[in-house]
């Protein structure tokens, strides 16, 4: 009879290659979305900085021409529409220091938008004629606008503000070119940068304290998991092992077909889920018999015709069991379809060939393997080659073809590996090859 004493969700915890490859995993993954981070954070962060620095040099140069233009307007006006020769020269003589200073170009018109006067500072006439396309984009009465133009590398900010006169009536148009100087660029370079220096320092901090605490909820996660995992293998000890209280070989039975089957299974090439499936339907295909009464069950000689029917419903009874458990559920295939045959004659259901589900298929055939070779109450053991003969028999009528061939090929050597160890080793060795298939999606 076999004793747990070590529930396999210890050993999954304890399996060091599974527990560094998800540790790896998991630093790529967080590596990876702090650099998007990062990246996303850098991007929209500096974008708002440059946007504010760009307004900030704009809301000055537009100060700038308010004040400068006020000469223009007020008590000083002059109607543009109408201006004698004396104001004209006085006008023009403005404007001509206006572009010595600040602005590269500066114009005037008169209330119909038509130019009066003009002062280009030398050597900008090419400034003045690029930016040309950009202006007389004239406002509303007492609005002010402005436009940035990125020329040649240079920054270019076209004012045009409305003139009036002392008693606030509209007397002509301001219109500027100011050329934000190297200084005002350098400035505003430099701020765009600190400001994405500092989100990367503040990004590096926080990373550095939020990683550990990532990977600690993660391990947190992981430990929950298998906490889960543990809870649902142990269910599937649990049961197993409650069968084998009534009946005494089916607890290595269990370990051993499970093995077989597993091993088939690898050799057929399944994926990991579908061998998944096939552990937890292997170690319980029998589950029902748990409902067998025990004058059948142990019956020490051949079942009568009634009493055969009575064990058939080991079937169905096992699927009762397992529709009791979402996680168990994934056994189904096995448990339910287990005694159908390849020619369609067997039990429950008289399916056929492919209608039977690979899993089901391929564990009929470890599973007669199994009995044929172990002493049952009503039966002695068989050699390996005649249990191997009796599948060649059946194969076609009750197993799969071609699965036969590929566990033909495996019985000796796998039957060798599970003679030579006892019960206790044989449970050690499939508990531990459980834990990492089970763990290995976890
Ligand atoms: P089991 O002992 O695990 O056998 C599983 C299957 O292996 C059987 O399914 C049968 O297909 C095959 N098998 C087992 N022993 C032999 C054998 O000596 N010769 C051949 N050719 N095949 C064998 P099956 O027949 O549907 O039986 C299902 C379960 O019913 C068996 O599970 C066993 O628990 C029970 N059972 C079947 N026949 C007898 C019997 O004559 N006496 C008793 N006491 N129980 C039996
Ligand atoms: C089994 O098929 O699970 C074991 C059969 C038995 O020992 O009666
Ligand atoms: C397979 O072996 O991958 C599927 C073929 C079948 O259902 O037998
Ligand atoms: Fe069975």
């Amino acid at each position: 009879m076999a004793t747990l004493s070590t529930p396999p969700a210890e050993q999954a915890g304890a399996d060091p290659r599974n527990a560094l490859l998800a540790g790896k995993l998991i630093h790529r993954k967080i590596l990876i979305r702090l650099f998007l981070g990062w990246s996303i954070l850098s991007l929209v962060v500096g974008g708002i900085v440059l946007f504010l620095e760009i307004n900030r040099v704009e809301a000055r140069v537009h100060q700038l021409a308010l004040k400068e233009s006020a000469s223009f307007s007020g008590e000083s006006a002059h109607n543009l529409d109408s201006i004698d020769r004396n104001a004209f020269e006085h006008l023009t003589e403005l404007a001509r220091q206006l572009v010595e200073q600040h602005f590269l170009v500066v114009e005037l018109y008169d209330r119909s938008q038509q130019l009066k006067l003009e002062a280009v500072r030398d050597g900008e006439e090419f400034s003045e004629q690029t930016i040309g396309q950009y202006r007389h984009r004239f406002p509303k009465e007492q609005e002010f606008s402005h436009q940035l133009h990125f020329v040649d590398g240079e920054l270019l900010l076209v004012v045009l503000v409305p003139l009036k006169d002392a008693q606030n009536a509209l007397t002509g148009y301001f219109e500027g070119i100011y050329q934000v100087d190297r200084e005002t660029l350098d400035g505003i370079e430099q701020e765009v940068f600190r400001t994405l220096a500092f989100v990367t320092l503040g990004i590096s901090l926080t990373t550095l304290l939020m990683y550990p605490i990532m990977l600690n909820l993660n391990r947190w996660l992981i430990g929950l998991s298998n906490t889960l995992l543990k809870g649902n293998l142990e269910l599937m000890n649990v049961l197993g092992h409650a069968i084998a209280e009534r009946d005494s070989d089916t607890n290595s039975h269990n370990y051993r077909v499970t093995y077989y089957a597993l091993r088939l299974g690898e050799a057929l090439g399944l994926p990991p889920e579908k061998l998944r499936d096939l552990i937890a339907g292997a170690f319980l295909h029998d589950v029902g018999k748990i409902g067998i009464r025990d004058p059948i069950l142990l019956k020490p000689g051949e079942l009568t015709p009634e009493e055969f029917q009575v064990m058939q419903t080991h079937v169905l009874l096992g699927m009762n069991i397992l529709n009791r458990s979402s996680w168990l559920r994934r056994a189904r295939d096995v448990v339910e379809f287990h005694h159908e045959k390849y020619d369609g004659s067997g039990y429950v259901r008289g399916l056929k060939g492919q209608e039977i589900p690979l899993n089901a298929r391929l564990f009929a055939i470890v599973d007669v393997f199994d009995a044929l070779t172990s002493q049952r109450p009503y039966k002695e053991p068989l050699a390996v080659d005649e249990a191997i003969g009796l599948l060649e028999k059946g194969s076609g009528s009750h197993f799969d073809p071609r699965l036969t061939t590929v566990f033909i090929k495996l019985a000796p050597r796998l039957h060798e590996e599970v003679s030579r160890l006892n019960e206790r080793r044989l449970e050690t060795m499939l508990q531990q090859i459980i834990a990492r298939y089970f763990l290995a999606s976890a």
